[in-house]
């Protein structure tokens, strides 16, 4: 971090406190009180972390005023348009666009971690076949620990590069094999001679009574998708990572909490919930009506994949995934697909209404990508796993990049106590 050039002045009953500013290379100065508390005995309240810096990242910036999403500087409708998923995880993890001779290591590298180890299959009978996804993920992510034990001692860098490669490499195999068991059908292997995206549509399609061919459109869509998800800087799943991983746990227990943090309706879940809306609503006649629901304050219902935390302007991902849902669709040749009109009209009228214009609340990356993962075929109990699977590179790079900082120290919040002050037991004969 650069060093500081200029400081705030809090006065306390009368006795002034300097707080060094921090000028970062993008977005707001930061106010250091990390000595507040030792000097002036007092805490900071912010319990949504609506104001607070959690830590010093030079991997995901952005600016929610301008609708900007960088990876390592570079803007995400370029790399969505120009990359591929695996490139943009070397970026994320390595911090530079790979020459084609390291993009093809790396490539190579997760190809020969997809496969999971043959008793981890044991893991997956041990669940209802009507478990959620989710459910099975968080379950089989935490068992890995149990595995890869060679790759679980955090302040080893060879083993902290093997877990790494390890998790994105095997997130899809899990995830496919968790859609599988829920629909009883025999898991697949992957296969070597397959891309990333293609690889994951096969495990997730083909079943072992004919040959399967995977369509090089959709395989281009579930990329983009997963281009679009990768990372989003300290968003709820990531600080739980990182908050996890800062007790030294090892990498496999903290993706899982990542996961168990991602499942919630507010953050990933919120794609399923938003096509469940969407089907709810059903036709456009309907709109008005959970249009009014979403703006009474007495009614805990929300519109599902708008609003966002940073975002008071579009999600530059929405407006990518809003594209390849149109594209998709007329692939699929379900270019009328009233789900879609719904969303088109909902987009529409929300915005026309001053209530979500006036608090900015637009579509965010939920909004769409549940039409496109339902029109490649996917039920929705699936689309917060395709989340969790294309998050994980950015929750392992958040973690090698916080594991690393030698200045790392757990993350162990204050409160402010408004319970019972000291008091004494009262035995129970005199209650
Ligand atoms: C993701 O952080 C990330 O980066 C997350 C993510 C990522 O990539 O990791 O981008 C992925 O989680 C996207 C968000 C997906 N969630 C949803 O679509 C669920 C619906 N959205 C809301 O729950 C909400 O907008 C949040 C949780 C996303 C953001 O909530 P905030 O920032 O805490 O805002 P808030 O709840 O304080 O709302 C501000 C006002 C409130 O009204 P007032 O109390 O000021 O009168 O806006 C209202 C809210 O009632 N509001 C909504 C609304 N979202 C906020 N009203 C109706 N519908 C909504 N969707």
């Amino acid at each position: 971090m650069a060093d500081s050039t200029k400081s705030a002045t809090l006065e306390i009953d009368g006795k002034k406190y300097e707080l060094p500013i921090f000028s970062p290379t993008a977005g707001p100065d930061v106010v250091d009180i990390r000595k507040l508390y030792a000097q002036a005995g007092v805490f900071t309240y912010d319990p949504g972390f609506t104001s607070t810096a959690a830590c010093d990242s030079t991997i995901t910036y952005i600016d929610g005023d301008k609708g900007e999403l960088l990876h390592r500087g570079y803007p995400i409708d370029q790399l969505a348009s120009k990359s591929h998923y695996l490139e943009v995880c070397y970026l994320l993890l390595y911090g530079e666009l790979p020459s084609p001779a390291h993009l093809e290591d790396f490539e190579s590298r997760v190809t020969s971690h997809t496969m999971i180890h043959e008793q981890m299959m044991y893991l997956f009978r041990g669940f209802r076949r009507d478990a959620h996804p989710m459910a099975i993920m968080v379950g089989v992510v935490g068992a890995m620990s149990a595995f890869y034990h060679d790759s679980t001692d955090i302040n080893d860098p060879w083993q902290r590069e093997v877990a790494s490669i390890r998790m994105i490499a095997k997130m899809p195999t899990i995830a496919a094999m968790a859609y599988k068991y829920t629909i009883g059908q025999p898991f697949e292997y992957p296969r070597n001679d397959l891309d990333y995206a293609s690889n994951f549509l096969k495990m997730c399609f083909a079943v072992p009574a004919e040959d399967y061919e995977v369509n090089p459109i959709l395989a281009r869509a579930m990329d983009r998708i997963f281009t679009l998800h990768a990372d989003h800087e300290q968003n709820a799943s990531t600080s739980t990572v990182r908050l996890a991983s800062s007790s030294g746990a090892n990498p496999f227990a903290c993706i899982a909490a990542g996961i168990a943090c991602l499942w919630g309706p507010a953050h990933g879940g919120a794609n399923q919930a938003c096509l469940e809306m969407l089907k709810k609503i059903g036709t456009p006649d309907r709109i008005p009506e959970f249009i009014a629901r979403a703006k009474d304050k007495d009614d805990p219902f929300r519109l599902m994949g708008f609003g966002h935390r940073v975002y008071k302007n579009f999600d530059p991902r929405a407006t990518v995934l809003k594209q390849s849902a149109d594209e998709v669709l007329e692939l699929m040749g379900i270019d009328d697909n009233p789900i879609l009109q719904v969303a088109k009209e909902l987009e529409k009228q929300a915005l026309a209404d001053p209530y979500f214009s006036e608090k900015k609340l637009f579509p965010n990356v939920d909004f769409y990508s549940g039409i496109i993962l339902e029109a490649m075929g996917f039920p929705t109990s699936m689309f917060t796993p395709i989340f969790a699977l294309s998050r994980t590179v950015g929750w392992i790079s958040q973690w090698k990049e916080m594991i690393g900082d030698p200045q790392l120290k757990i993350g162990r919040p204050r409160q402010l106590y408004n319970g019972s002050t000291m008091r004494d037991y009262v035995d129970i004969e005199n209650r």
